[in-house]
């Protein structure tokens, strides 16, 4: 796939979850292969254009992540001018609008899926935008804002009279939430529709998903997120068998080793307490369906330092390798000190400064 002349091979892309999707996140998933565009967390544009340090620090992204897109989201479209004008400068390579996101706080403003009921504020963010950067402008929609009216292709049209140069669907309304399954065949339709590349997001967890998903629809790209959080190797085994190689299976240790550089890598760019966090969250979606992971997610809640979270990954692994049964010890019930991991099925969590 290629977007105007930035080359996104294999056409995969990690796809953006607030609060889960950062620098470190990416760049851990993109040392695995297999990905070829990531995209930052979803930005508030109020927060960028007001020089919100932590909007800024969202902007971030690895030099061996490139090609790299940073997304933002709003309403205002002055604010989203200078907001994509702001990722232009500090070196994204396509700057991504958010058009999806159902989260009250965002769509109250205007922002998100609040875009898809309102095409002519879509079109005059488009247009400035557009008028402002050099380089590609992209968006990410859904199916529609309301149930019983799906406007994907519609939405699509327009953009790409805005300029718009590749268009990702995630087949769900802003109604539905992530409820029900996303609509495949909207992104079929958008793609006999539009001229530019077009890709698909919802529900691809196994190689065979990402292959039906591609043959029913000739889509040019496909979108991962969630299913990367279970299966960080999913790009990579795609990019196997998109190559005719058996697809790489990771060892237990590959396993235990992907934990600790997370960990590594959230430390050197976060403070103790959101690092274990964070930790809690990928290590709660990636050991379901391993033996003895659902003890382990306990324990693992239940740490509250740094040493305590690396002692009990090397325990559970070195348990699990040996054919012991996981019991884990913990301390019980004091989760509230470094918090539960966060609830993994929107961008309802994340911060909007406005
Ligand atoms: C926790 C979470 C946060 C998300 N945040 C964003 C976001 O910031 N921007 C966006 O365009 N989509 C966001 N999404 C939607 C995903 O990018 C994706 O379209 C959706 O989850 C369906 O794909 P999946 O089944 O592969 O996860 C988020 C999804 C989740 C689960």
């Amino acid at each position: 796939m290629k977007i105007r002349d930035i080359v996104i091979n294999p056409p995969l892309v990690l796809s953006p979850m607030a609060g889960v999707t950062d620098v470190a996140f990416r760049g851990l998933l993109k040392r695995r292969g297999g990905i070829g565009l990531t995209v930052s967390e979803f930005i508030s544009v109020e927060g960028l254009t007001r020089n919100n340090p932590k909007s800024k620090r969202q902007m971030r992204f690895y030099d061996y992540e490139r090609p790299f897109a940073v997304q933002i989201f709003g309403g205002q479209p002055e604010r989203m001018r200078i907001a994509a004008e702001m990722a232009e400068e500090v070196g994204a390579d396509i700057l991504d609008v958010n058009c999806g996101c159902p989260a009250p706080k965002v769509v109250k403003h205007g922002g998100g899926s609040g875009l898809l009921r309102d095409l002519p504020r879509l079109e005059t963010i488009l247009k400035g935008i557009k008028q402002a950067i050099t380089i590609p402008l992209t968006i990410k929609i859904r199916a529609g804002y309301y149930d019983n009216h799906i406007n994907a292709v519609e939405t699509a049209k327009v953009a790409e009279q805005c300029g718009v140069e590749h268009i990702a669907l995630h087949g769900r309304t802003k109604e539905q939430g992530y409820k029900g399954r996303a609509d495949w065949d909207l992104v079929r339709q958008i793609k006999e529709t539009v001229k530019v590349p077009v890709s698909g997001s919802g529900d691809v967890v196994t190689i065979e998903d990402a292959f039906a998903r591609w043959r029913e629809t000739k889509c040019d790209g496909i979108l991962i997120g969630r299913g990367a959080m279970a299966n960080p190797w999913i790009f990579r085994q795609i990019e196997d068998t998109l190559a005719g190689r058996e697809p790489f299976q990771p060892t237990l240790a590959d396993k235990r080793d992907i934990l600790l550089e997370y960990f590594e890598l959230l430390r050197a760019d976060m403070p103790e307490l959101p690092a274990i966090g964070r930790m809690k969250q990928l290590a709660g979606q990636f050991t379901r369906g391993l033996t003895g992971g659902s003890r382990f997610r306990q324990v693992i809640y239940h740490s509250h330092s740094v040493s305590e979270v690396l002692e009990r990954i090397e325990d559970y692994f070195e348990t699990i390798a040996a054919g012991r049964t996981y019991i884990g010890e913990s301390d019980g019930d004091a989760m509230s000190d470094t918090g539960e991991a966060p609830a993994l099925d929107s961008c309802e969590a994340a911060t909007v400064e406005v």
